[in-house]
């Protein structure tokens, strides 16, 4: 099957700029308040419900994975990009790291406790979002949870550079009701939406959705 033209140019930025993705991004323990709460959160529910295991869907450098285990929850991360599963398993050897689509997981039905997207969902064209989250839900356990953590507005960014690199891929973002609209449509009751601000950018905001199958 040939490689989503989105993916490819996914996989390749982010083989490019993985190093210095992971020097310069803030770690989940830097991160700001509300969103480790959200993490804690997801966590909290993960474990209410028995646990199971929860897939990190675009992992990069693995950190946001660690910090899950450290909340308690049996974690493992799924990254298109090959660099970015090079970097988590070398500074995370005690879990697993698979270099893969979220869009096509290959994980049996209903055996997941739980799905973090953290900042990875974005990188998906919105007209592909139905059949992203289908699979989510496919994979997902009954009772299970989704945390949906990342960029919300009504954008297509381009980016011709990022992390000190030249690049080219996109970010497609999409407003946090219609996020809703379309979790709700592939099956998932929405418990929780959290919407910060951009600083800059009255157009863009930070988002966190909590959801369950
Ligand atoms: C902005 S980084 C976030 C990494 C990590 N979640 C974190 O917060 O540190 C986005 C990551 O998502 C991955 N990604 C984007 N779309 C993907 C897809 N469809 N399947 C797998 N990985 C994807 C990229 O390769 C990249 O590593």
């Amino acid at each position: 099957m040939t490689e989503p033209a989105h993916l490819a140019a996914v996989r390749a930025a982010y083989d490019t700029v993985a190093a210095d993705y992971l020097r310069l991004v803030v770690p989940p323990e830097g991160m700001d308040p509300v969103s480790r709460a959200m993490l804690a959160a997801f966590a909290e529910l993960v474990r209410e419900t028995g646990g199971g295991e929860v897939a990190d869907l675009g992992c990069g450098p693995g950190r946001v994975t660690a910090y899950l285990t450290g909340l308690g929850l049996s974690a493992f991360g799924v990254d298109v990009s090959g660099e970015m599963v090079a970097l988590a398993r070398r500074a995370h050897p005690q879990l697993r790291f698979l270099q893969g689509a979220m869009d096509d997981l290959g994980v049996p039905d209903g055996t997941l406790g739980g799905i973090l997207a953290w900042y990875s969902v974005h990188h998906t064209p919105a007209d592909q979002l139905p059949a992203l989250f289908a699979e989510f839900h496919r994979v997902l356990a009954p009772g299970g949870h989704l945390l949906l953590g990342g960029h919300a507005g009504d954008v297509r960014l381009d980016h011709a550079r990022a992390y000190g690199h030249a690049v080219s891929y996109a970010s497609y973002l999409v407003p946090v009701a219609r996020l809703v609209e379309l979790l709700e449509a592939a099956g998932f009751s929405v418990t929780a939406r959290v919407e910060q601000p951009h600083p800059q950018e009255e157009t863009r905001s930070y988002a966190c959705l909590l959801a369950h199958r």
